[in-house]
C-alpha cells in the first residue's frame, strides 16, 4: 500500500488566458488531497472518495462497473472526479507498461470539488505518484506533472493548461506559459480564500472561453490583456508591494468577469473582500462558482466574508512549499 498527497492552488494571476499561451502564475497553497492506492488481484479499479467538499460527504463507485454512485451531489461532478481518477491510472498503466493491473483506491480531500482550488490536479498528481509507486516505479516530478497533465487534457477534452498540475506537482509559485513550466520566488502572502459551496465545470467554462475568444477579437484581446497583467504582476512579486498586487488581481477579476467566468457569488465575495479593506480579491481557476482568493494581512476579509450571503466558508490559506508529499 503507498501513500501520496498533493496542495491544491490559488491563480494570483493568469487562469483561462494560460490555456491560450499566456503566462500564467498560480500558487500551491496547504489544503492537500490524499490518495492511497493497493494493488488488487484482478484488473478492477475501485475508488473510495471523502470529503470532496468542505462540509464533506462519501462518494463511492468501481471504475470500471456500472455501479452507481450513491451521493447527493451533482452527477457531473462525481463524472468529473471519476474521470480524473480513470485517466491517472491509464497513466500509470502506460507509464509502468502493466497495462491490465487494478487498484483499490482511497481519496480524502480538503479541497473542495470543482471549486477552483485545483482539486482535479491534487487528485490526479497524488494518485498517479502513489499508484506507480505502489508498482515499484518513483516518477521525478517533471515527469509526474506532464502524466498528470495529460490527464487533465484528456479529460478537459483538450482544453487545458500545464499551470494547475505543474503547481500541484511542484509546490511554491510557480510561472507557466506554454510547455515553459518554472518556480517563481513569491513573498510571504496572506491570502484569504472565501468559498461559495458550489462549483463551476472547467470544460464547459473553459469552452465558454475559447467560443467568445474566435468570435471577437475584443475577447482575444482580453485574453492577451490578462497575459499583460500576469508579466507585470511577476514584476510586482519580486518587490513584493501588495498593494500593486491586490490592484492587479482586480483588474485580473474585471477581465476575467468579462469573459464572462464569474458569477453572482463570486462577485459578492469579492465586494465583500475589498469593502473590507482587503488589497485586491479575484475569483481563482475556471470560475462560475466556487472560491475567490484576497489579499489581506488582517482578520477583516475573512470576518467580512463569513457573514457575506452566499459564502460558505471563509479561511486563510499558507503557502504550500512541497508540492507531492510521499506518506508511505
Ligand atoms: C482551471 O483551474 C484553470 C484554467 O486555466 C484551465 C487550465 O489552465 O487548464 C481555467
Amino acid at each position: 500500500m503507498t501513500r501520496s498527497s498533493a496542495p491544491g492552488k490559488v491563480y494570483l494571476f493568469g487562469e483561462h488566458a494560460v490555456v491560450y499561451g499566456e503566462p500564467a502564475v498560480p500558487c500551491a497553497i496547504e489544503r492537500r488531497a490524499e490518495v492511497e492506492v493497493e494493488r488488487r488481484e484482478d484488473d478492477k479499479l475501485r475508488v473510495h472518495s471523502e470529503d470532496l467538499t468542505l462540509d464533506g460527504f462519501t462518494v463511492e463507485y468501481g471504475g470500471q462497473s456500472d455501479e452507481r454512485p450513491d451521493v447527493d451531489v451533482s452527477e457531473s461532478l462525481i463524472a468529473a472526479a471519476t474521470g480524473y481518477v480513470d485517466g491517472a491510472i491509464d497513466q500509470v498503466r502506460e507509464v509502468t507498461g502493466e497495462e491490465s493491473v487494478g487498484f483499490d483506491v482511497t481519496i480524502e480531500s480538503e479541497i473542495p470539488l470543482g471549486g477552483g482550488l485545483g482539486s482535479s490536479a491534487a487528485v490526479t498528481v497524488a494518485a498517479i505518484d502513489a499508484a506507480t509507486r505502489e508498482l515499484g516505479v518513483t516518477l521525478e516530478t517533471d515527469e509526474l506533472a506532464e502524466r498528470a497533465f495529460r490527464t487533465e487534457y484528456e479529460v478537459q477534452e483538450g482544453q487545458a493548461s500545464r499551470a494547475d498540475t505543474f503547481c500541484v506537482a511542484t509546490g511554491g509559485a510557480v510561472r507557466v506559459e506554454g510547455d515553459d513550466c518554472r518556480s517563481i520566488e513569491a513573498p510571504d502572502l496572506p491570502l484569504v480564500i472565501g468559498f461559495d459551496g458550489g462549483a463551476g465545470e472547467t470544460g464547459s467554462l473553459v469552452a465558454g472561453v475559447g467560443a467568445l475568444r474566435e468570435r471577437y477579437d475584443f475577447a482575444a484581446d482580453t485574453v492577451e490583456a490578462i497575459g499583460d497583467i500576469v508579466r507585470t504582476g511577476e514584476s510586482v512579486l519580486e518587490t513584493g508591494d501588495l498593494a500593486e498586487l491586490g490592484q492587479l488581481m482586480n483588474v485580473n477579476h474585471g477581465l476575467l468577469s468579462a469573459l464572462g467566468v464569474s458569477s453572482r457569488s463570486l462577485d459578492a465575495m469579492v465586494w465583500a473582500a475589498r469593502d473590507a479593506g482587503a488589497y485586491g480579491a479575484k475569483l481563482t481557476g475556471a470560475g462560475g462558482g466556487g472560491c475567490i482568493v484576497a489579499l489581506d494581512p488582517t482578520e477583516a476579509t475573512e470576518t467580512a466574508l463569513k457573514f457575506t450571503p452566499g459564502c460558505e466558508e471563509a479561511f486563510r490559506a499558507e503557502l504550500a512549499e512541497e508540492g507531492v508529499k510521499r506518506l508511505e
